[in-house]
């Protein structure tokens, strides 16, 4: 309304100054002016108005699906100690998967018959190792990365030894500790 009545002033003041501009002015001429102006007007808020619905909508989709795709750091709980089952049914020269908290260890009863525990999460990029009698070493099937009865890197990309947990036996159960 405004702006309408701001075109309708500056009409009237160009054809006060100019006498050839009056004749061409005509009061339907005049008239006709203020309601394209209003229009503009509320179209322009209407545009604003579905810019910021838009916006709005967008964002209500986007942000959770952005939150999905990148949840917050929080650091993991690591776990102190966990049960590896029975120690007997474990034979010499064979190993055992076992979860450890989230991750998983691996627990090996040796050739010589010592049982041995460690992460089962490779340091190369994270797989899971397992035990190959045939080798008698911790191997690691993506990479081909290897790791000796201690838990010691000797072949592939592995970058580090395995992490290294105390064995303990209550009864037959086995128990795996982090060491501290
Ligand atoms: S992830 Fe284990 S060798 Fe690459």
């Amino acid at each position: 309304m405004t702006r309408a009545f701001r075109g309708s002033r500056e009409i009237f003041r160009t054809a006060r100054k100019n006498p050839q501009a009056r004749k061409s002015i005509r009061w339907g001429r005049l008239f006709s002016a203020m309601p394209s102006l209003e229009t503009r007007d509320r179209r322009n808020v209407l545009n604003w108005l579905l810019g910021l619905w838009g916006g709005g909508v967008l964002g209500a989709v986007f942000y959770p699906v952005a939150r999905y795709l990148s949840p917050p750091d929080i650091p993991e709980a690591a776990a102190v100690s966990a049960t590896a089952g029975s120690a007997r049914a474990l034979l010499p020269n064979s190993g055992r998967v076992v979860p450890f908290g989230s991750r998983p260890a691996i627990v090996v009863r040796t050739p010589a018959g010592e049982l041995r525990a460690f992460s089962a999460t490779c340091t190369h990029l994270d797989c899971t190792v397992q035990y190959r009698s045939d080798l008698q070493r911790i191997w690691c099937a993506c990479h081909n990365g290897q790791y000796d009865l201690n838990g010691r890197n000797i072949a592939g990309p592995p970058p580090r030894p395995l992490e290294t947990y105390d064995v303990n036996l209550k009864d037959d159960e086995i128990v795996i500790t982090r060491r501290s």
